[in-house]
């Protein structure tokens, strides 16, 4: 099918549509949730970020198990063969940093939920499983763990803008790996 193609030169338009979507979401939910728990616990604008948080989060954490499954259908064109081997090595580091990240953090942040005694839904309409029984111990590790894998998320996705910037504008043209991911032509 066209839409999902991916050939030797680039990605399918549905990786591409989830890179970027899944980028957007994690902008907002870095932020949104920063933001609210700064916010007074009287606040009443606190619960109700709350509640767009967990949901937008549960949402993300569907899409990224589709995305590691949707990895392993569709394998990401080949590195360009111009790469080192540490850059190869580093490539991989990062990209399996990541999706453990995207997996490990929404996770993090539904645990915390269910120990801390709440159930997760999305927007009150979808009710998730109950995976965990209250536990106030583990409920604060979870938050601990929460927010300290968000750091690592950060720092990750830091390296990997920085390379995808470096083998644009610093290396060889055949090193350039910025179009296959987004409507730009290579550079010559
Ligand atoms: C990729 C997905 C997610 C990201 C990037 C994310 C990010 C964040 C960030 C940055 C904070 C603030 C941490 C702090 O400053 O201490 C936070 C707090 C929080 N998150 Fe998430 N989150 C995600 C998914 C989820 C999910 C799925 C849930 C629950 C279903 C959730 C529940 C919470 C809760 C309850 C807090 C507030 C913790 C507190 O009381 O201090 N998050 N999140």
């Amino acid at each position: 099918m066209n839409t999902v193609r991916v050939d030797e030169q680039s990605y399918g338009r549905l990786t591409k549509l989830l890179h970027w979507g899944m980028a957007l979401l994690i902008i907002v939910l870095v932020s949104v949730g920063t933001y609210m728990t700064g916010l007074d616990k009287s606040d009443p604008d606190r619960l109700q970020l709350m509640g767009m948080h967990k949901s937008f989060g549960v949402i993300f954490m569907q899409l990224a198990i589709f995305r590691l499954i949707w990895s392993r259908i569709k394998r990401s064109p080949p590195l360009p063969g111009v790469l080192a081997s540490w850059e190869r090595g580093l490539s991989r580091i990062v990209t399996a940093s990541l999706y453990l990240l995207m997996l490990a953090i929404p996770f993090s942040g539904f645990a915390m939920t269910n120990f801390a005694g709440f159930p997760v839904s999305i927007f009150g309409l979808i009710e998730m499983p109950q995976l965990f029984d209250k536990n106030q111990e583990m409920a604060g590790l979870a938050k601990q763990a929460h927010g300290m894998l968000v750091y690592a998320l950060i720092a990750s996705i830091f390296m990997h803008i920085a390379g995808a910037l470096k083998h644009r504008f610093l290396d060889a043209p055949e090193a350039d790996v910025l179009p296959r991911m987004m409507p730009l032509k290579p550079r010559v």
